[in-house]
């Protein structure tokens, strides 16, 4: 059975990781665990890109060997960044390692095979910033100098002998592409910024450099480095065995993998992914991804945050204090997954405050106070409320609607439209009033059955955004030992009302999400 194949850009090691790389992966973790949680069987790939002048300078300024560098950068930021994020990557990959360098030596000699390269004279403006041969229409002026308008930095002009891809062989057919297969690149803006791009013309791209030799050589012409991007944009095809004997184990992985279904990218990288790759492939006779998703930006005072300018936030800076489900939680749920936002100190405290500590948090310390109170900690008989099992069924199909299609926000508004709604529910059925008649036993058991199964279903629903919180919360409503690991649940059962058997132990946890510290 195909894999579903889920990457994240491999990110510059020219510094550590702040908070937009971390948007972008901990997306692709949400949709990792959805899918898997779904039945399928999903891999998901994240990984650095070390090659180039971008990187090669940085290690310079500081004084170390780029390889050095990177090796330093991967193992004490970004590995350990994502380790506490909790993403279950199934694979990192490095650019630098030779599982890499020699599957993209091997591919770009079959392109040239093909006929597809030539050389050829380049000149013109570059950002390394962006590692980007630029268009004089890409800059903007300013008295006099090109700037990068993404770095906000001059361009350099570059003037050399180099290899040349045949892109412009690939307009036609990729507007083709894009026409009949609108969900290939998404949102919808993105898809128009593309075609406009493709219609505006595309010429041949210089695929190699020859003023430095940070990067894979070109196999028949050592002088010149495979261009980085080139070189980049590989990964994600010789992580999962590119180039292999179809019967090798790199080979059979490749046939379980490639397609890959979706290309999480922020929108400064949508042209690489959605022309030049797709080009690539196309080039080789391979598949195209199914999906290039280009998200908005996070900003700083109006602009991209960004690690050259320095305008970085670390993902431990808002971890420290909020927690790092909370943290998961916020990005996804406050900014439409495609348009830019910006963070704000205020803006995540509240929703901290009202979703997450007094909409949820509140609700699964209540119900095991109650359960203790009146039922002695034992799970009553089963009960069953037509309104919120509906209600519920509807929540599990628009938000598996949502999240599949990438809309992150909608899919977790569902599910805490039903908190709310489950809240509302104990609120206006008041079992506490009812508790001081024996007579209500069984309408107050009735009461705490109906929302010990509602938080069964949203601790389900939430584990993929909130992994560690909901495994506590599934802990307490003593689910483990009558349903098995929380991320064994499947989305399609989870609207089967009456799961939790009677008589199990409902222990009262840790405060989900602690009132916060002032902060100074
Ligand atoms: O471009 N808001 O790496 P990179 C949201 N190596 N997302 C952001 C962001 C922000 N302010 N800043 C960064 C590269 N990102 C190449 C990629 S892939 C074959 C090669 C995220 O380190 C977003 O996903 O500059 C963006 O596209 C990516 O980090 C760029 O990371
Ligand atoms: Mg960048």
């Amino acid at each position: 059975m195909k894999s579903f194949y889920l990457t994240t850009p491999i990110y510059y090691v020219n510094d550590a990781p702040h908070i937009g790389h971390a948007y972008t992966t901990v997306a692709g973790d949400v949709l990792t665990r959805w899918h898997r949680q779904r039945g399928e069987s999903v891999w998901f790939l994240t990984g650095t890109d070390e090659h180039g002048q971008k990187v090669m300078r940085t290690a310079q300024e500081n004084g170390v060997p780029p390889q050095e560098w990177a090796d330093k950068l991967v193992e004490n930021a970004w590995k350990p960044n994502w380790q506490a994020l909790n993403i279950a990557n199934d694979d990192f990959i490095r650019t630098t390692e030779p599982r890499h360098m020699e599957r993209v030596q091997k591919f770009l000699t079959s392109l040239k095979d093909a006929g597809f390269i030539y050389e050829g004279n380049y000149e013109g403006p570059y950002c390394v910033g962006c590692e980007e041969f630029k268009l004089p229409g890409d800059l903007i002026d300013s008295d006099g100098a090109k700037l990068c308008p993404i770095h906000s930095k001059p361009v350099e002009d570059v003037k050399e002998t180099n290899w040349f891809f045949k892109l412009s062989a690939f307009a036609q057919p990729l507007i083709d592409h894009y026409k009949s297969n609108p969900e290939a690149c998404q949102p919808e803006s993105a898809r128009n910024e593309v075609l406009a791009f493709l219609e505006g013309g595309v010429t041949d791209l210089s695929i190699s450099r020859s003023t430095f030799d940070w990067g894979i050589p070109v196999p028949w012409d050592t002088n010149q480095v495979v261009y980085v991007w080139f070189d980049a944009l590989l990964n994600y095809a010789t992580a999962v065995g590119l180039t292999d004997d179809p019967e090798s184990e790199g080979g059979k992985k490749f046939a379980q993998t490639w397609p890959a279904d979706v290309h999480l990218v922020g929108k400064d990288i949508l042209r690489f992914h959605a022309v030049i790759w797709p080009a690539m492939l196309m080039a080789a006779g391979l598949a195209v991804p199914k999906k290039v998703f280009a998200h908005g930006w996070l900003l700083v005072g109006g602009e991209k945050m960004s690690k050259s300018k320095l305008t970085g936030i670390a993902p431990s800076d808002i971890t420290d204090h909020f927690g790092v489900d909370a943290f998961r939680y916020y990005f996804l749920r406050a900014i439409p997954f495609g348009t830019d936002g910006s963070f704000s100190w205020e803006d995540m405290s509240a929703r901290y405050t009202s979703e997450l500590a007094n909409d949820f948090g509140n609700l699964a310390s209540r119900l095991a106070a109650m359960v203790e109170k009146y039922c002695g900690g034992v799970l009553p008989a089963v009960a069953h409320d037509e309104s919120l099992s509906s209600a519920l069924k509807e929540c599990v199909d628009k938000a598996d609607t949502a999240i599949a299609a990438l809309d992150f926000q909608g899919g977790i508004n569902t599910i805490m439209d039903y908190c709310k709604r489950v809240n509302g529910y104990v609120t206006s059925t008041e079992p506490w009033i009812l508790a001081k008649d024996p007579a209500n036993q069984r309408a107050v058991e009735d009461i705490l059955y109906n929302t010990a199964e509602s938080l069964r279903a949203l601790s389900v629903l939430l584990h993929p955004v909130m992994p560690a919180t909901t495994e506590i919360l599934w802990e307490s409503l003593g689910a483990n030992d009558s349903l098995g690991a929380i991320g064994a649940q499947k989305i399609s059962e989870i609207a089967r009302w009456g799961q939790l058997p009677a008589g199990a132990a409902i222990t009262k946890t840790p405060v989900l999400f602690p009132r916060l510290e002032v902060k100074e």
